[in-house]
């Protein structure tokens, strides 16, 4: 079965040709990073306009790269939500006309569990259930994956995400816009002692998480490392930025292992601990991770870097996993910008 993934829900238009074979035959994206850099965080209308003028030729070079003939191609799939709206038009129209013109069948693809599927896409041997925690700009949630389109939500904030904590922590830095990574690179040579942020809800006995409170906290501590220019030292920069990642990765280490011990995730007794989303590619987080895995004696699997991002190859995988799972297509699906993970269940 060859099937086309088209994701187009925040500032990367991509296409991927992905077997059932776990194969990726092609993965085409165009990121629009450096056009939003210029107002430091995705404009929407903009990246509606963005995706218009490149979904032509994502398609038509991820086609070419993949080596096949549009006949080849059993089922398109696109991101139908949650995601900024003018973006997910632009990819789910693309997708519903391209299935239509090549009379395939069309499947709406929910873009949180493309990133809860794909860890199978790259590890064939992952099997359900599983602990997922999803963790990108836009969600943080602990999920135990028990099958396709069966989620039962253990632990969420209840306020900002972690990816987009990462973001606002390095705007107030004034680090280059993509965020996190800054952050990441940024903390490489700092000092993760010097500040000690708060841990909001590291307590209470739940597995949901609040980041607002943190985010807060190093903005103020940067404000008050402001000088007379209101710049910060490249040394005060970089100990925030070690202080600040350790924190997050405390709070992730203190509520997965409270989400292990969730009734509901005992009893599911769970093959692995898996990550996806943006900050997934966080190297700091992914060690974290491995050492909760390895002291709950479960595998732990984290994608390819390539794939925690918003990518084609995600959602055709989604696509194919629902086809096999028995789910019908349905050219008439209208794209929703809030579609919790939650609803599919
Ligand atoms: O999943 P994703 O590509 O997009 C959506 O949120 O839909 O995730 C983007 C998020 C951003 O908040 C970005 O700052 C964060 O992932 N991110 C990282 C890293 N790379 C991306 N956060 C921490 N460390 C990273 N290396």
């Amino acid at each position: 079965m060859i099937v086309v993934g088209v994701e187009a829900s925040c500032d990367d238009t991509s296409v991927a040709v992905v077997n059932d074979k776990h194969q990726i035959l092609s993965l085409n994206i165009i990121s629009q990073t450096d056009m939003h850099k210029l107002y430091g965080g995705v404009v929407p209308e903009l990246a509606s306009r963005l995706h218009l003028n490149a979904i032509e030729k994502v398609f038509n070079d991820a086609i070419d790269n993949a080596g096949i003939k549009l006949s080849d191609i059993d089922a398109v799939c696109a991101t139908a939500g949650p995601g900024l709206i003018g973006g997910l038009i632009v990819g789910i129209m693309f997708a519903k006309g391209l299935a239509v013109s090549i009379d395939k069948p069309f499947f709406p693809v929910n873009h949180l569990e493309g990133h809860s599927l794909t860890p199978r896409l790259a590890d064939e041997n992952l099997k359900f259930p599983y602990l997922l925690l999803l963790i990108s700009g836009g969600n943080t949630q602990i999920v135990l994956v028990r099958g396709v389109g069966d989620y039962i939500i253990i632990g969420k904030t209840t306020d900002d995400a972690c990816g987009e904590c990462f973001d606002k922590v390095a705007k107030v830095l004034k680090l280059p816009y993509p965020n996190g990574v800054e952050i990441e690179k940024c903390a490489v040579n700092g000092d993760n002692n010097r500040f000690d942020f708060p841990k909001p809800m590291i307590n209470e006995s739940n597995a949901d998480f609040s980041f607002s409170g943190l985010k807060s906290a190093v903005i103020r501590v940067v404000h008050s490392l402001e000088d007379v220019n209101g710049d910060v030292s490249s040394k005060d920069k970089s100990d925030v930025c070690a202080s600040f990642q350790k924190v997050v990765c405390e709070i992730l280490d203190k509520k997965i292992r409270f989400a292990f011990q969730d009734e509901r995730v005992v009893q599911a007794k769970v093959n692995a601990l898996v990550v996806a989303g943006g900050a997934g590619a966080n190297k700091a987080i992914r060690e974290t991770l491995q050492k909760i895995a390895c002291d709950f004696g479960v595998d732990y699997v984290a994608p390819p870097l390539k794939l925690c991002t918003d990518n084609g190859a995600m959602i055709a995988w989604a696509g194919i996993e629902r086809i096999k799972a028995g789910y019908k297509s349905d050219l008439l699906f209208s794209p929703k910008p809030r579609w919790p993970l939650s609803d599919l269940s």
